[in-house]
């Protein structure tokens, strides 16, 4: 077998159509790569041994990441991010970082800038002319669940009077008929454009009413723990919208271990955490919660794009519930990130503490 060298690797890394750094111990750029270089306008040459957030301006709390993926050894993907060299306007990106194997404190640092398709869903939300396109669909979602409950009613009343091994068909069409059913409901919930209705809202309320309902449905087979900060203060928010989150990150965790599981809800005070938001401002998002299970972790082919809209692992999966987590915490000036290695996924969800004046 020929090795590959050095030589190659160095090709390798100049030809990857990523845009790539490697970071050293002390935070500043030892390596990047040509799509870097072109993605930043800027030249290897005076970006290596900068403090690597000099260079690369974003709008999140990666310094803090960064620490995390070296204490944890796990992988670290952030979306949403936004990423330029401070001159020009910045690119959003999905960011993927890695440890390097034999090389402790060195951290691989890939962007994937956001394609046309994510742009497209962006202007979705914003756009009036979009806004009717996710009413369309809303209406159609709306439209086609009438009529599905008239062939749910039909076929429970077929299988009355029908022989009892023709009743696995029409068990059939009820199952899959309340599949289609889901979806739409995650479609229409993922169109619902209503801007989060923000409010004084204490956290620890918000998760013992997920678990309650996780706790006698999706979740009943799984042991939830709690490990709450008593003294958070209130967070900033539509007490709903976190409801939905949670309970998608609860059942996702309920479902990657279908015999059973522990899922740890751990609440903190994150000091120095600061996102930066559209406008400019930044804002600093302290209130910390992780949902913590200890099942086989995210699919390896999935990676960083499950909080893609229509990215599942699982064959019934819709692909929505990251999607709408996400969409719902960016419209709360938060951020969310995930780690996961088998044996341990962290979801960790960091939000504002609620103003003084809030109601
Ligand atoms: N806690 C978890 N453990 C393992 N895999 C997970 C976990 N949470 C999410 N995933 C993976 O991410 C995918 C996307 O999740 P989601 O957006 O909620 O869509 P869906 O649940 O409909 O598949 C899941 O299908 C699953 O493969
Ligand atoms: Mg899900």
């Amino acid at each position: 077998m020929t090795k590959l060298n050095e030589p190659f690797f160095d090709t390798l890394w100049s030809s990857l159509p990523l845009p790539g750094l490697v970071i050293d111990p002390d935070n500043r750029i030892a390596e990047v790569n040509t799509a870097m270089e072109t993605f930043l306008n800027l030249s290897a040459r005076s970006m290596q041994g900068a403090p690597v957030w000099d260079k690369l301006h974003v709008n999140a709390p990666l310094d803090e990441a960064v620490t995390r993926i070296r204490r944890d050894h796990a992988p670290l993907f952030v979306n949403y991010v936004d990423v330029g060299s401070g001159e020009r306007p910045p690119t959003q990106c999905n960011i993927q970082f890695s440890t390097l194997i034999d090389r402790p404190g060195f951290i691989l640092v890939l962007l994937k800038p956001r394609e046309i398709a994510d742009k497209m869903g962006q202007a979705l939300q914003t756009k009036s002319a979009a806004k009717s396109a996710i009413g369309m669909a809303e209406m159609l979602a709306h439209e086609i669940k009438n009529p599905l409950a008239g062939i749910t009613g039909a076929a429970q009343l077929l299988s009355m009077s029908i022989k009892p091994q023709d009743q696995e068909l029409t068990d059939l069409i009820v199952a899959e008929t309340r599949r289609i059913v889901q979806l739409l409901e995650q479609v229409e919930q993922f169109g619902n454009l209503r801007p989060p209705e923000r409010q004084a809202v204490n956290l620890h309320d918000v998760l013992d009413r997920v678990r309650k309902s996780a706790a006698v449905g999706f979740g009943a087979h799984m042991k939830i723990k709690e490990d709450y900060d008593p003294s958070l203060p209130p967070t900033f928010a539509d007490p709903d919208q976190l409801v939905q989150v949670f309970l998608n990150l609860i059942k996702n965790a309920s479902e990657a271990q279908p015999l059973g599981g522990t899922i740890t809800v751990h609440t903190f005070y994150e000091q120095s955490l600061r996102v930066r938001r559209p406008d400019g401002n930044r804002v600093s998002v302290p209130l910390t919660v992780e949902i913590i299970d200890d099942g086989p972790g995210l699919p390896e082919h999935l990676s960083g794009d499950v909080f893609e809209p229509f990215v599942s692992g699982r064959e019934n999966g819709t692909g929505l519930g990251l999607a709408l987590v996400s969409k719902i915490i960016s419209e709360h000036d938060g951020w969310v990130s995930v780690t996961s290695v088998p044996g341990r996924t962290v979801f960790r969800i960091s939000l504002p503490v609620a103003p003084k004046d809030a109601p």
